[in-house]
């Protein structure tokens, strides 16, 4: 097992990376911001499953950040991380600085993101998602994998992230895995870490609400069973942000009639902790 860590060498990662390439590997990607957890692991498990060689990288994208108090407190533990990169069988390790990801002077680019970023995240947090693409672009420039994973935790996030591949004609397949969850339902997040044991309990309604919410759809139509939801949520201690449901494709919303793939989507505050979660409430036949 060989572990890389370039600091500030996107050169150096991209001699080695061609090389592997070069000798026919396929190579898998995983792009996060640290704080491991189970979930990210899942995504390199899949990852060593499909790939010859996996890169993780890990970087605290300041520009998908629209809230500096957020971006301050967002978790750090590198050394962690990489111990547990370590012994969970990644190959490479990039961890760039942001100057070498944003060197002075760099050209952000902007893609035309409607319908998909103009509603929940994208509409609670603006300029969160040009953050993501501009970042995981540039990732992708670096690394060039053949397949690159993302966690359905964030489904407009791969909605997004799908959707720019295509408008900027990467060669890269995106492969999404499944949320992992707490054995309580939580949906596992580096932002758990800075919930309470008691607020860690609380926030299980999440994941309660979105499956009282899929036994729901088989009985009201996608705009009942979203009151339905938002008058249960209403009675926890969590502070809604929105509740939507959603088709799986262009994330509009749904109200009338249901589509296969529909989604409903939720961010709540859990304390000062905002929590997202997802779950497909008409499963695909
Ligand atoms: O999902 C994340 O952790 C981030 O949005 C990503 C994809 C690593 C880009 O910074």
């Amino acid at each position: 097992m060989e572990i890389l860590i370039t600091s500030h060498h996107i050169a150096d990662l991209k001699t080695h990376l061609t090389q592997l390439k070069n000798k026919g590997l396929k190579i898998g990607f995983v792009p996060t911001m640290g704080a491991l957890h189970a979930g990210h692991i899942s995504l390199v498990d899949r990852a060593k499953k499909d790939c010859d060689t996996v890169v993780v990288s890990i970087f605290v994208n300041p520009t998908q950040f629209n809230n500096a108090s957020d971006l301050a407190s967002y978790p750090r533990q590198e050394e962690k991380d990489i111990q547990t990169l370590k012994e969970n069988g990644c190959d490479i390790v990039f961890l760039p600085s942001a100057e070498e990801i944003y060197p002075p002077g760099y050209d952000s680019i902007t893609i035309d993101l409607d319908p998909i970023e103009n509603t929940m995240e994208g509409a609670h947090r603006p300029g969160h998602f040009n953050g993501v693409v501009n970042v995981v672009s540039r990732l992708f420039k670096i690394i060039g994998p053949h397949i690159a994973y993302f966690g359905r935790k964030d489904f407009q996030q791969v909605a997004v992230i799908k959707e720019m591949v295509k408008q900027l004609q990467f060669d890269i397949k995106i492969a999404t895995v499944e949320t992992k969850r707490d054995p309580n339902g939580l949906a596992m997040s580096s932002r758990n870490l800075r919930l309470s044991e008691q607020q860690k309990e609380e926030a299980t309604i999440l994941s309660q609400v979105l499956k009282k919410g899929k036994s729901w759809a088989n009985t009201y139509s996608p705009y009942q069973t979203r009151e339905k939801m938002k008058t249960y949520l209403s009675e926890s201690s969590l502070e809604l942000e929105y509740l939507q449901i959603v088709h799986p494709e262009d994330l509009t919303d749904l109200n009338q009639y249901w589509v296969e793939g529909a989604t409903a989507c939720i961010a709540a505050f859990c304390g000062d902790v905002r929590l997202i979660d997802n779950m497909e409430l008409v499963e695909y036949t």
